[in-house]
């Protein structure tokens, strides 16, 4: 008999080959260090597809038990540690079914009858990321609740609110929260639409379909799936639901990265808005006095890879012909990335949230500087002495000139200043300057009135925590 010169075990499709990859393309090549993530997907749905070969008597019925038994001990040699992964195995796939072949016998090798990685990657991949996105989804609700009890907590408090960081117009603290509560509403609004992906990709094969009498309809049902992909082509080619899954988490760093370069600003003694807790702060090695806000920095740039994320398997599907390709192998790791940051971040937000402390007087201190009720004047103006809004504008830009080298606040000029700039000015027009009656009279739909708030609050509460 011939000595064999490679000692290397042979791949599962070594039938065509005489040597084995080089250690280098093995490394290459090799998936198996992160989507070992899969197993318990890839196994679920391997005992699914057996189960159907089964049913259409495409295997035995005794096979299919023996292939279920021998796969649940897979499952539960790779939980506890006991499989060693080798890079010359490729990926989860591989691993799981040569373990299975090692412990069942020649049986398992039936197991991949009508089905191919290609269809089998797809598959686990969905039903992998469908969990996780279920969890960011919860995690988004809870941090929606978490705000919306801050929001209750302080739902007459004021602050000023900003444009271009420049003094603006006082709004409501809870208002301000409230807003976020609606960002992350349309983050769970793009989750809900994830649905559509929500079709089975097994039974696809290669690329074209199997010659076998199988039963997609059962394996999507038994999965989870609302049906199958209608094109097998299509089927093992698609990675849509994984960009739309980053794109999912893009948008949601999105905004927690703007929620944390607020609590950022909030927290430096500039502003002294809030206080964060110690459990999301760190100090600084040389500057004893430092408290730093960690945790909101690190959310905010961590934004930064979760866009790039999506970008990069962006670059790799576009341009790639039907069907499968190695590139695509490149889904997993920013994947995997981007689903495990936003949870993480989610988790720490919400902590963060919770234990905030804002402190209302530094924030209602704050509106009194940068003229936040010129815009209410220019109002009144209008309202009261039927001057045309863009005359009330420059009018009050004039008022607000005059009070700036008075070096004094709106409400604080006399009548007798104010009437040099319209003789109609009466002392009604103190009445409208203070900031509650500013907030107050804000009450278009949507506004910053206390009586639009607490009605928001209602809804937001009916709507996206049920
Ligand atoms: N590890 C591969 C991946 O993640 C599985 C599919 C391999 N298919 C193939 N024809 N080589 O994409």
């Amino acid at each position: 008999m011939k000595k064999k010169t490679n000692k290397r075990k042979k791949n599962l499709w070594a039938g065509r080959f005489n040597e084995t990859p080089s250690d280098h393309m093995s490394i290459l090549n090799a998936s198996i260090n992160f989507d070992k993530k899969l197993y318990e997907a890839d196994i679920e749905a391997s005992i699914c597809h057996a189960e159907m070969l089964a049913g259409q008597n495409i295997i035995k019925t005794k096979e299919y038990e023996e292939i279920r038994k021998g796969l649940l001990q897979v499952k539960k040699e790779i939980k506890n540690n006991k499989i060693i992964f080798k890079n010359e195995l490729e990926d989860i796939h591989t691993h799981i079914e040569t373990r299975l072949i090692e412990i069942i016998g020649s049986i398992g090798k039936k197991l991949h009858t009508a089905r191919s990685r290609n269809d089998q990657v797809a598959t686990a991949t969905k039903i992998w990321a469908r969990e996780q996105c279920k969890e960011i989804d919860g995690l988004l609700k809870t941090l929606q609740e978490s705000l919306l009890n801050k929001a209750k907590k302080h739902i007459g408090d004021v602050m000023p609110g900003l444009t271009h960081m420049q003094p603006a117009q006082p709004i409501l603290l809870s208002h301000h929260l409230l807003a976020y509560v609606n960002m992350f509403g349309r983050d769970r609004e793009n989750y809900s639409s994830l649905r559509r992906h929500n079709f089975s990709p097994l039974g696809s094969a290669a690329l074209a379909g199997t010659t076998f009498n199988i039963n997609r309809q059962e394996t999507a049902n038994k999965l989870g799936f609302e049906g199958v992909m209608r094109n097998s082509l299509d089927a093992v080619s698609d990675r849509d639901f994984i960009l739309d899954i980053l794109n999912l988490c893009s948008l949601i760093f999105m905004h927690l990265s703007r929620l944390s370069e607020e609590i950022i600003l909030w927290s430096s003694p500039g502003f002294n808005f809030i206080k964060l807790s110690d459990k999301y702060s760190t100090g600084s090695s040389i500057m004893p006095q430092k408290k730093n806000p960690d945790a909101a920095e690190l959310i905010r740039g961590k934004s930064g890879r979760i866009i790039g994320n999506y970008v990069s398997v962006f670059n790799v599907m576009k341009g790639l012909p039907l069907a499968y390709s190695k590139d695509m192998q490149e889904d997993k790791e920013p994947l995997f990335d981007s689903l495990e940051t936003t949870k993480i971040c989610l988790l720490v937000m919400i902590g963060m949230i919770d234990s905030i402390k804002f402190i209302p007087e530094n924030m209602r201190l704050m509106c009194s500087l940068g003229f936040l009720n010129a815009t209410d004047m220019a109002d009144w103006f209008v309202e009261e002495l039927n001057v045309p809004f863009r005359d009330a504008h420059k009018l009050t830009g004039n008022i607000v000139k005059m009070a700036e080298l008075k070096n004094l606040p709106l409400e604080k000029l006399s009548l007798k200043d104010l009437k040099k700039y319209h003789s109609k000015i009466s002392k009604k027009i103190y009445a409208i300057l203070d900031i509650e009656s500013s907030i107050r009279n804000k009450i278009s739909e949507g506004g910053t009135s206390p009586l639009n708030v607490k009605r928001e609050i209602i809804l937001a509460e009916e709507k996206w925590l049920k």
